[in-house]
């Protein structure tokens, strides 16, 4: 199928036909994505948990983002690619924002970026838009400032709660976002919303109103400990099975099972006589 593009987005909006995303870190994960036939493909910050190991997604630097995001392009031809701007990238001026941005379609190939908030963010968010890169916008629970929100927990939970949400969320399509993320906020609030937005809002732990949803790669394949967030349906025990294959490999070692005959190669009978001496 040809390549998705944002009129085709805003195309599946205007038919009620729903965009799926799901997010994708390397070169595996983007051809398990392009195999399954999804629309947008993220890669998002939560690499910095599900594929590097560190606590929150705080940590993950701008270096370490582009080079999962040019491994995901690698393996990736249809879907819309996505790439979270990593936090301390682009808060700081509309300048920095836009230099971040540019490297993420430069050097990794990145269609469009993705960053966390309103209010000044709002700001940066024109700014790469201005400078002709596409952006996503994501509202609600914002893990790269989940310490400023009281914690990793939902949001929009209270009247004035959710009016900043939807303030937040007309404010970031009025800036010319394409799309927005809504994040762990009250289905009824979303659905409450969901008739001021022209632009594609993608949902994870926001119900069923939205245009779309995402979740992370990981959670939905059952590649992590734990069962994760409320929101997340899991769809597969792939650390299991890769545990299951590495246990069977290793029993085989250690057993002399492997390797067998077939994985051996051979030499030619004279050639092995010379070779003895
Ligand atoms: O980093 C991420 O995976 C995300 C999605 C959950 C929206 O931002
Ligand atoms: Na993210």
């Amino acid at each position: 199928s040809l390549p998705m593009t944002l009129p085709r987005l805003a195309e599946k909006k205007r038919l009620g036909e729903a965009i799926v995303m799901v997010t994708a870190y390397d070169y595996p994960s983007a051809q398990v994505a392009e195999a399954a036939g999804v629309d947008m493909v993220l890669v998002g910050d939560s690499g910095a948990m599900t594929v590097l190991g560190y606590p929150s997604t705080v940590p993950i630097s701008l270096d370490e983002m582009v080079m999962l995001t040019a491994a995901v392009r690698r393996g990736l031809r249809t879907p819309f690619l996505v790439s979270d701007l990593p936090f301390g990238s682009y808060e700081g001026s509309d300048e920095l924002a836009i230099a971040t941005a540019q490297r993420f379609v430069k050097e990794a190939g990145a269609d469009a970026v993705k960053l966390e908030g309103g209010g000044v963010m709002v700001d940066r968010a024109r700014a790469i838009i201005a400078a002709g890169i596409p952006v996503m916008g994501h509202v609600g629970l914002t893990p790269q400032t989940s310490t400023a929100l009281g914690g990793y927990k939902a949001q929009g939970r209270t009247a004035d709660a959710a009016l900043k949400v939807a303030a937040d969320a007309v404010a970031l399509q009025e800036a010319g976002c394409f799309s927005i993320v809504w994040e762990a906020i009250p289905a009824a609030v979303a659905e409450e919303l969901m008739p001021r937005m022209e632009i594609p809002v993608i949902g994870i732990g926001a119900g069923g109103a939205t245009d779309g949803q995402v979740l992370v790669f990981h959670d939905l394949l059952g590649i992590r400990e734990g069962v994760g967030a409320r929101f997340v349906k899991r769809y597969g025990d792939v650390m299991d099975e890769m545990v299951r294959g590495v246990r069977a490999y290793a029993d085989d070692v250690r057993t002399r099972r492997y390797p067998a005959a077939d994985h051996t190669y051979s030499i030619d009978p004279g050639e092995l006589t010379d070779f003895r001496g």
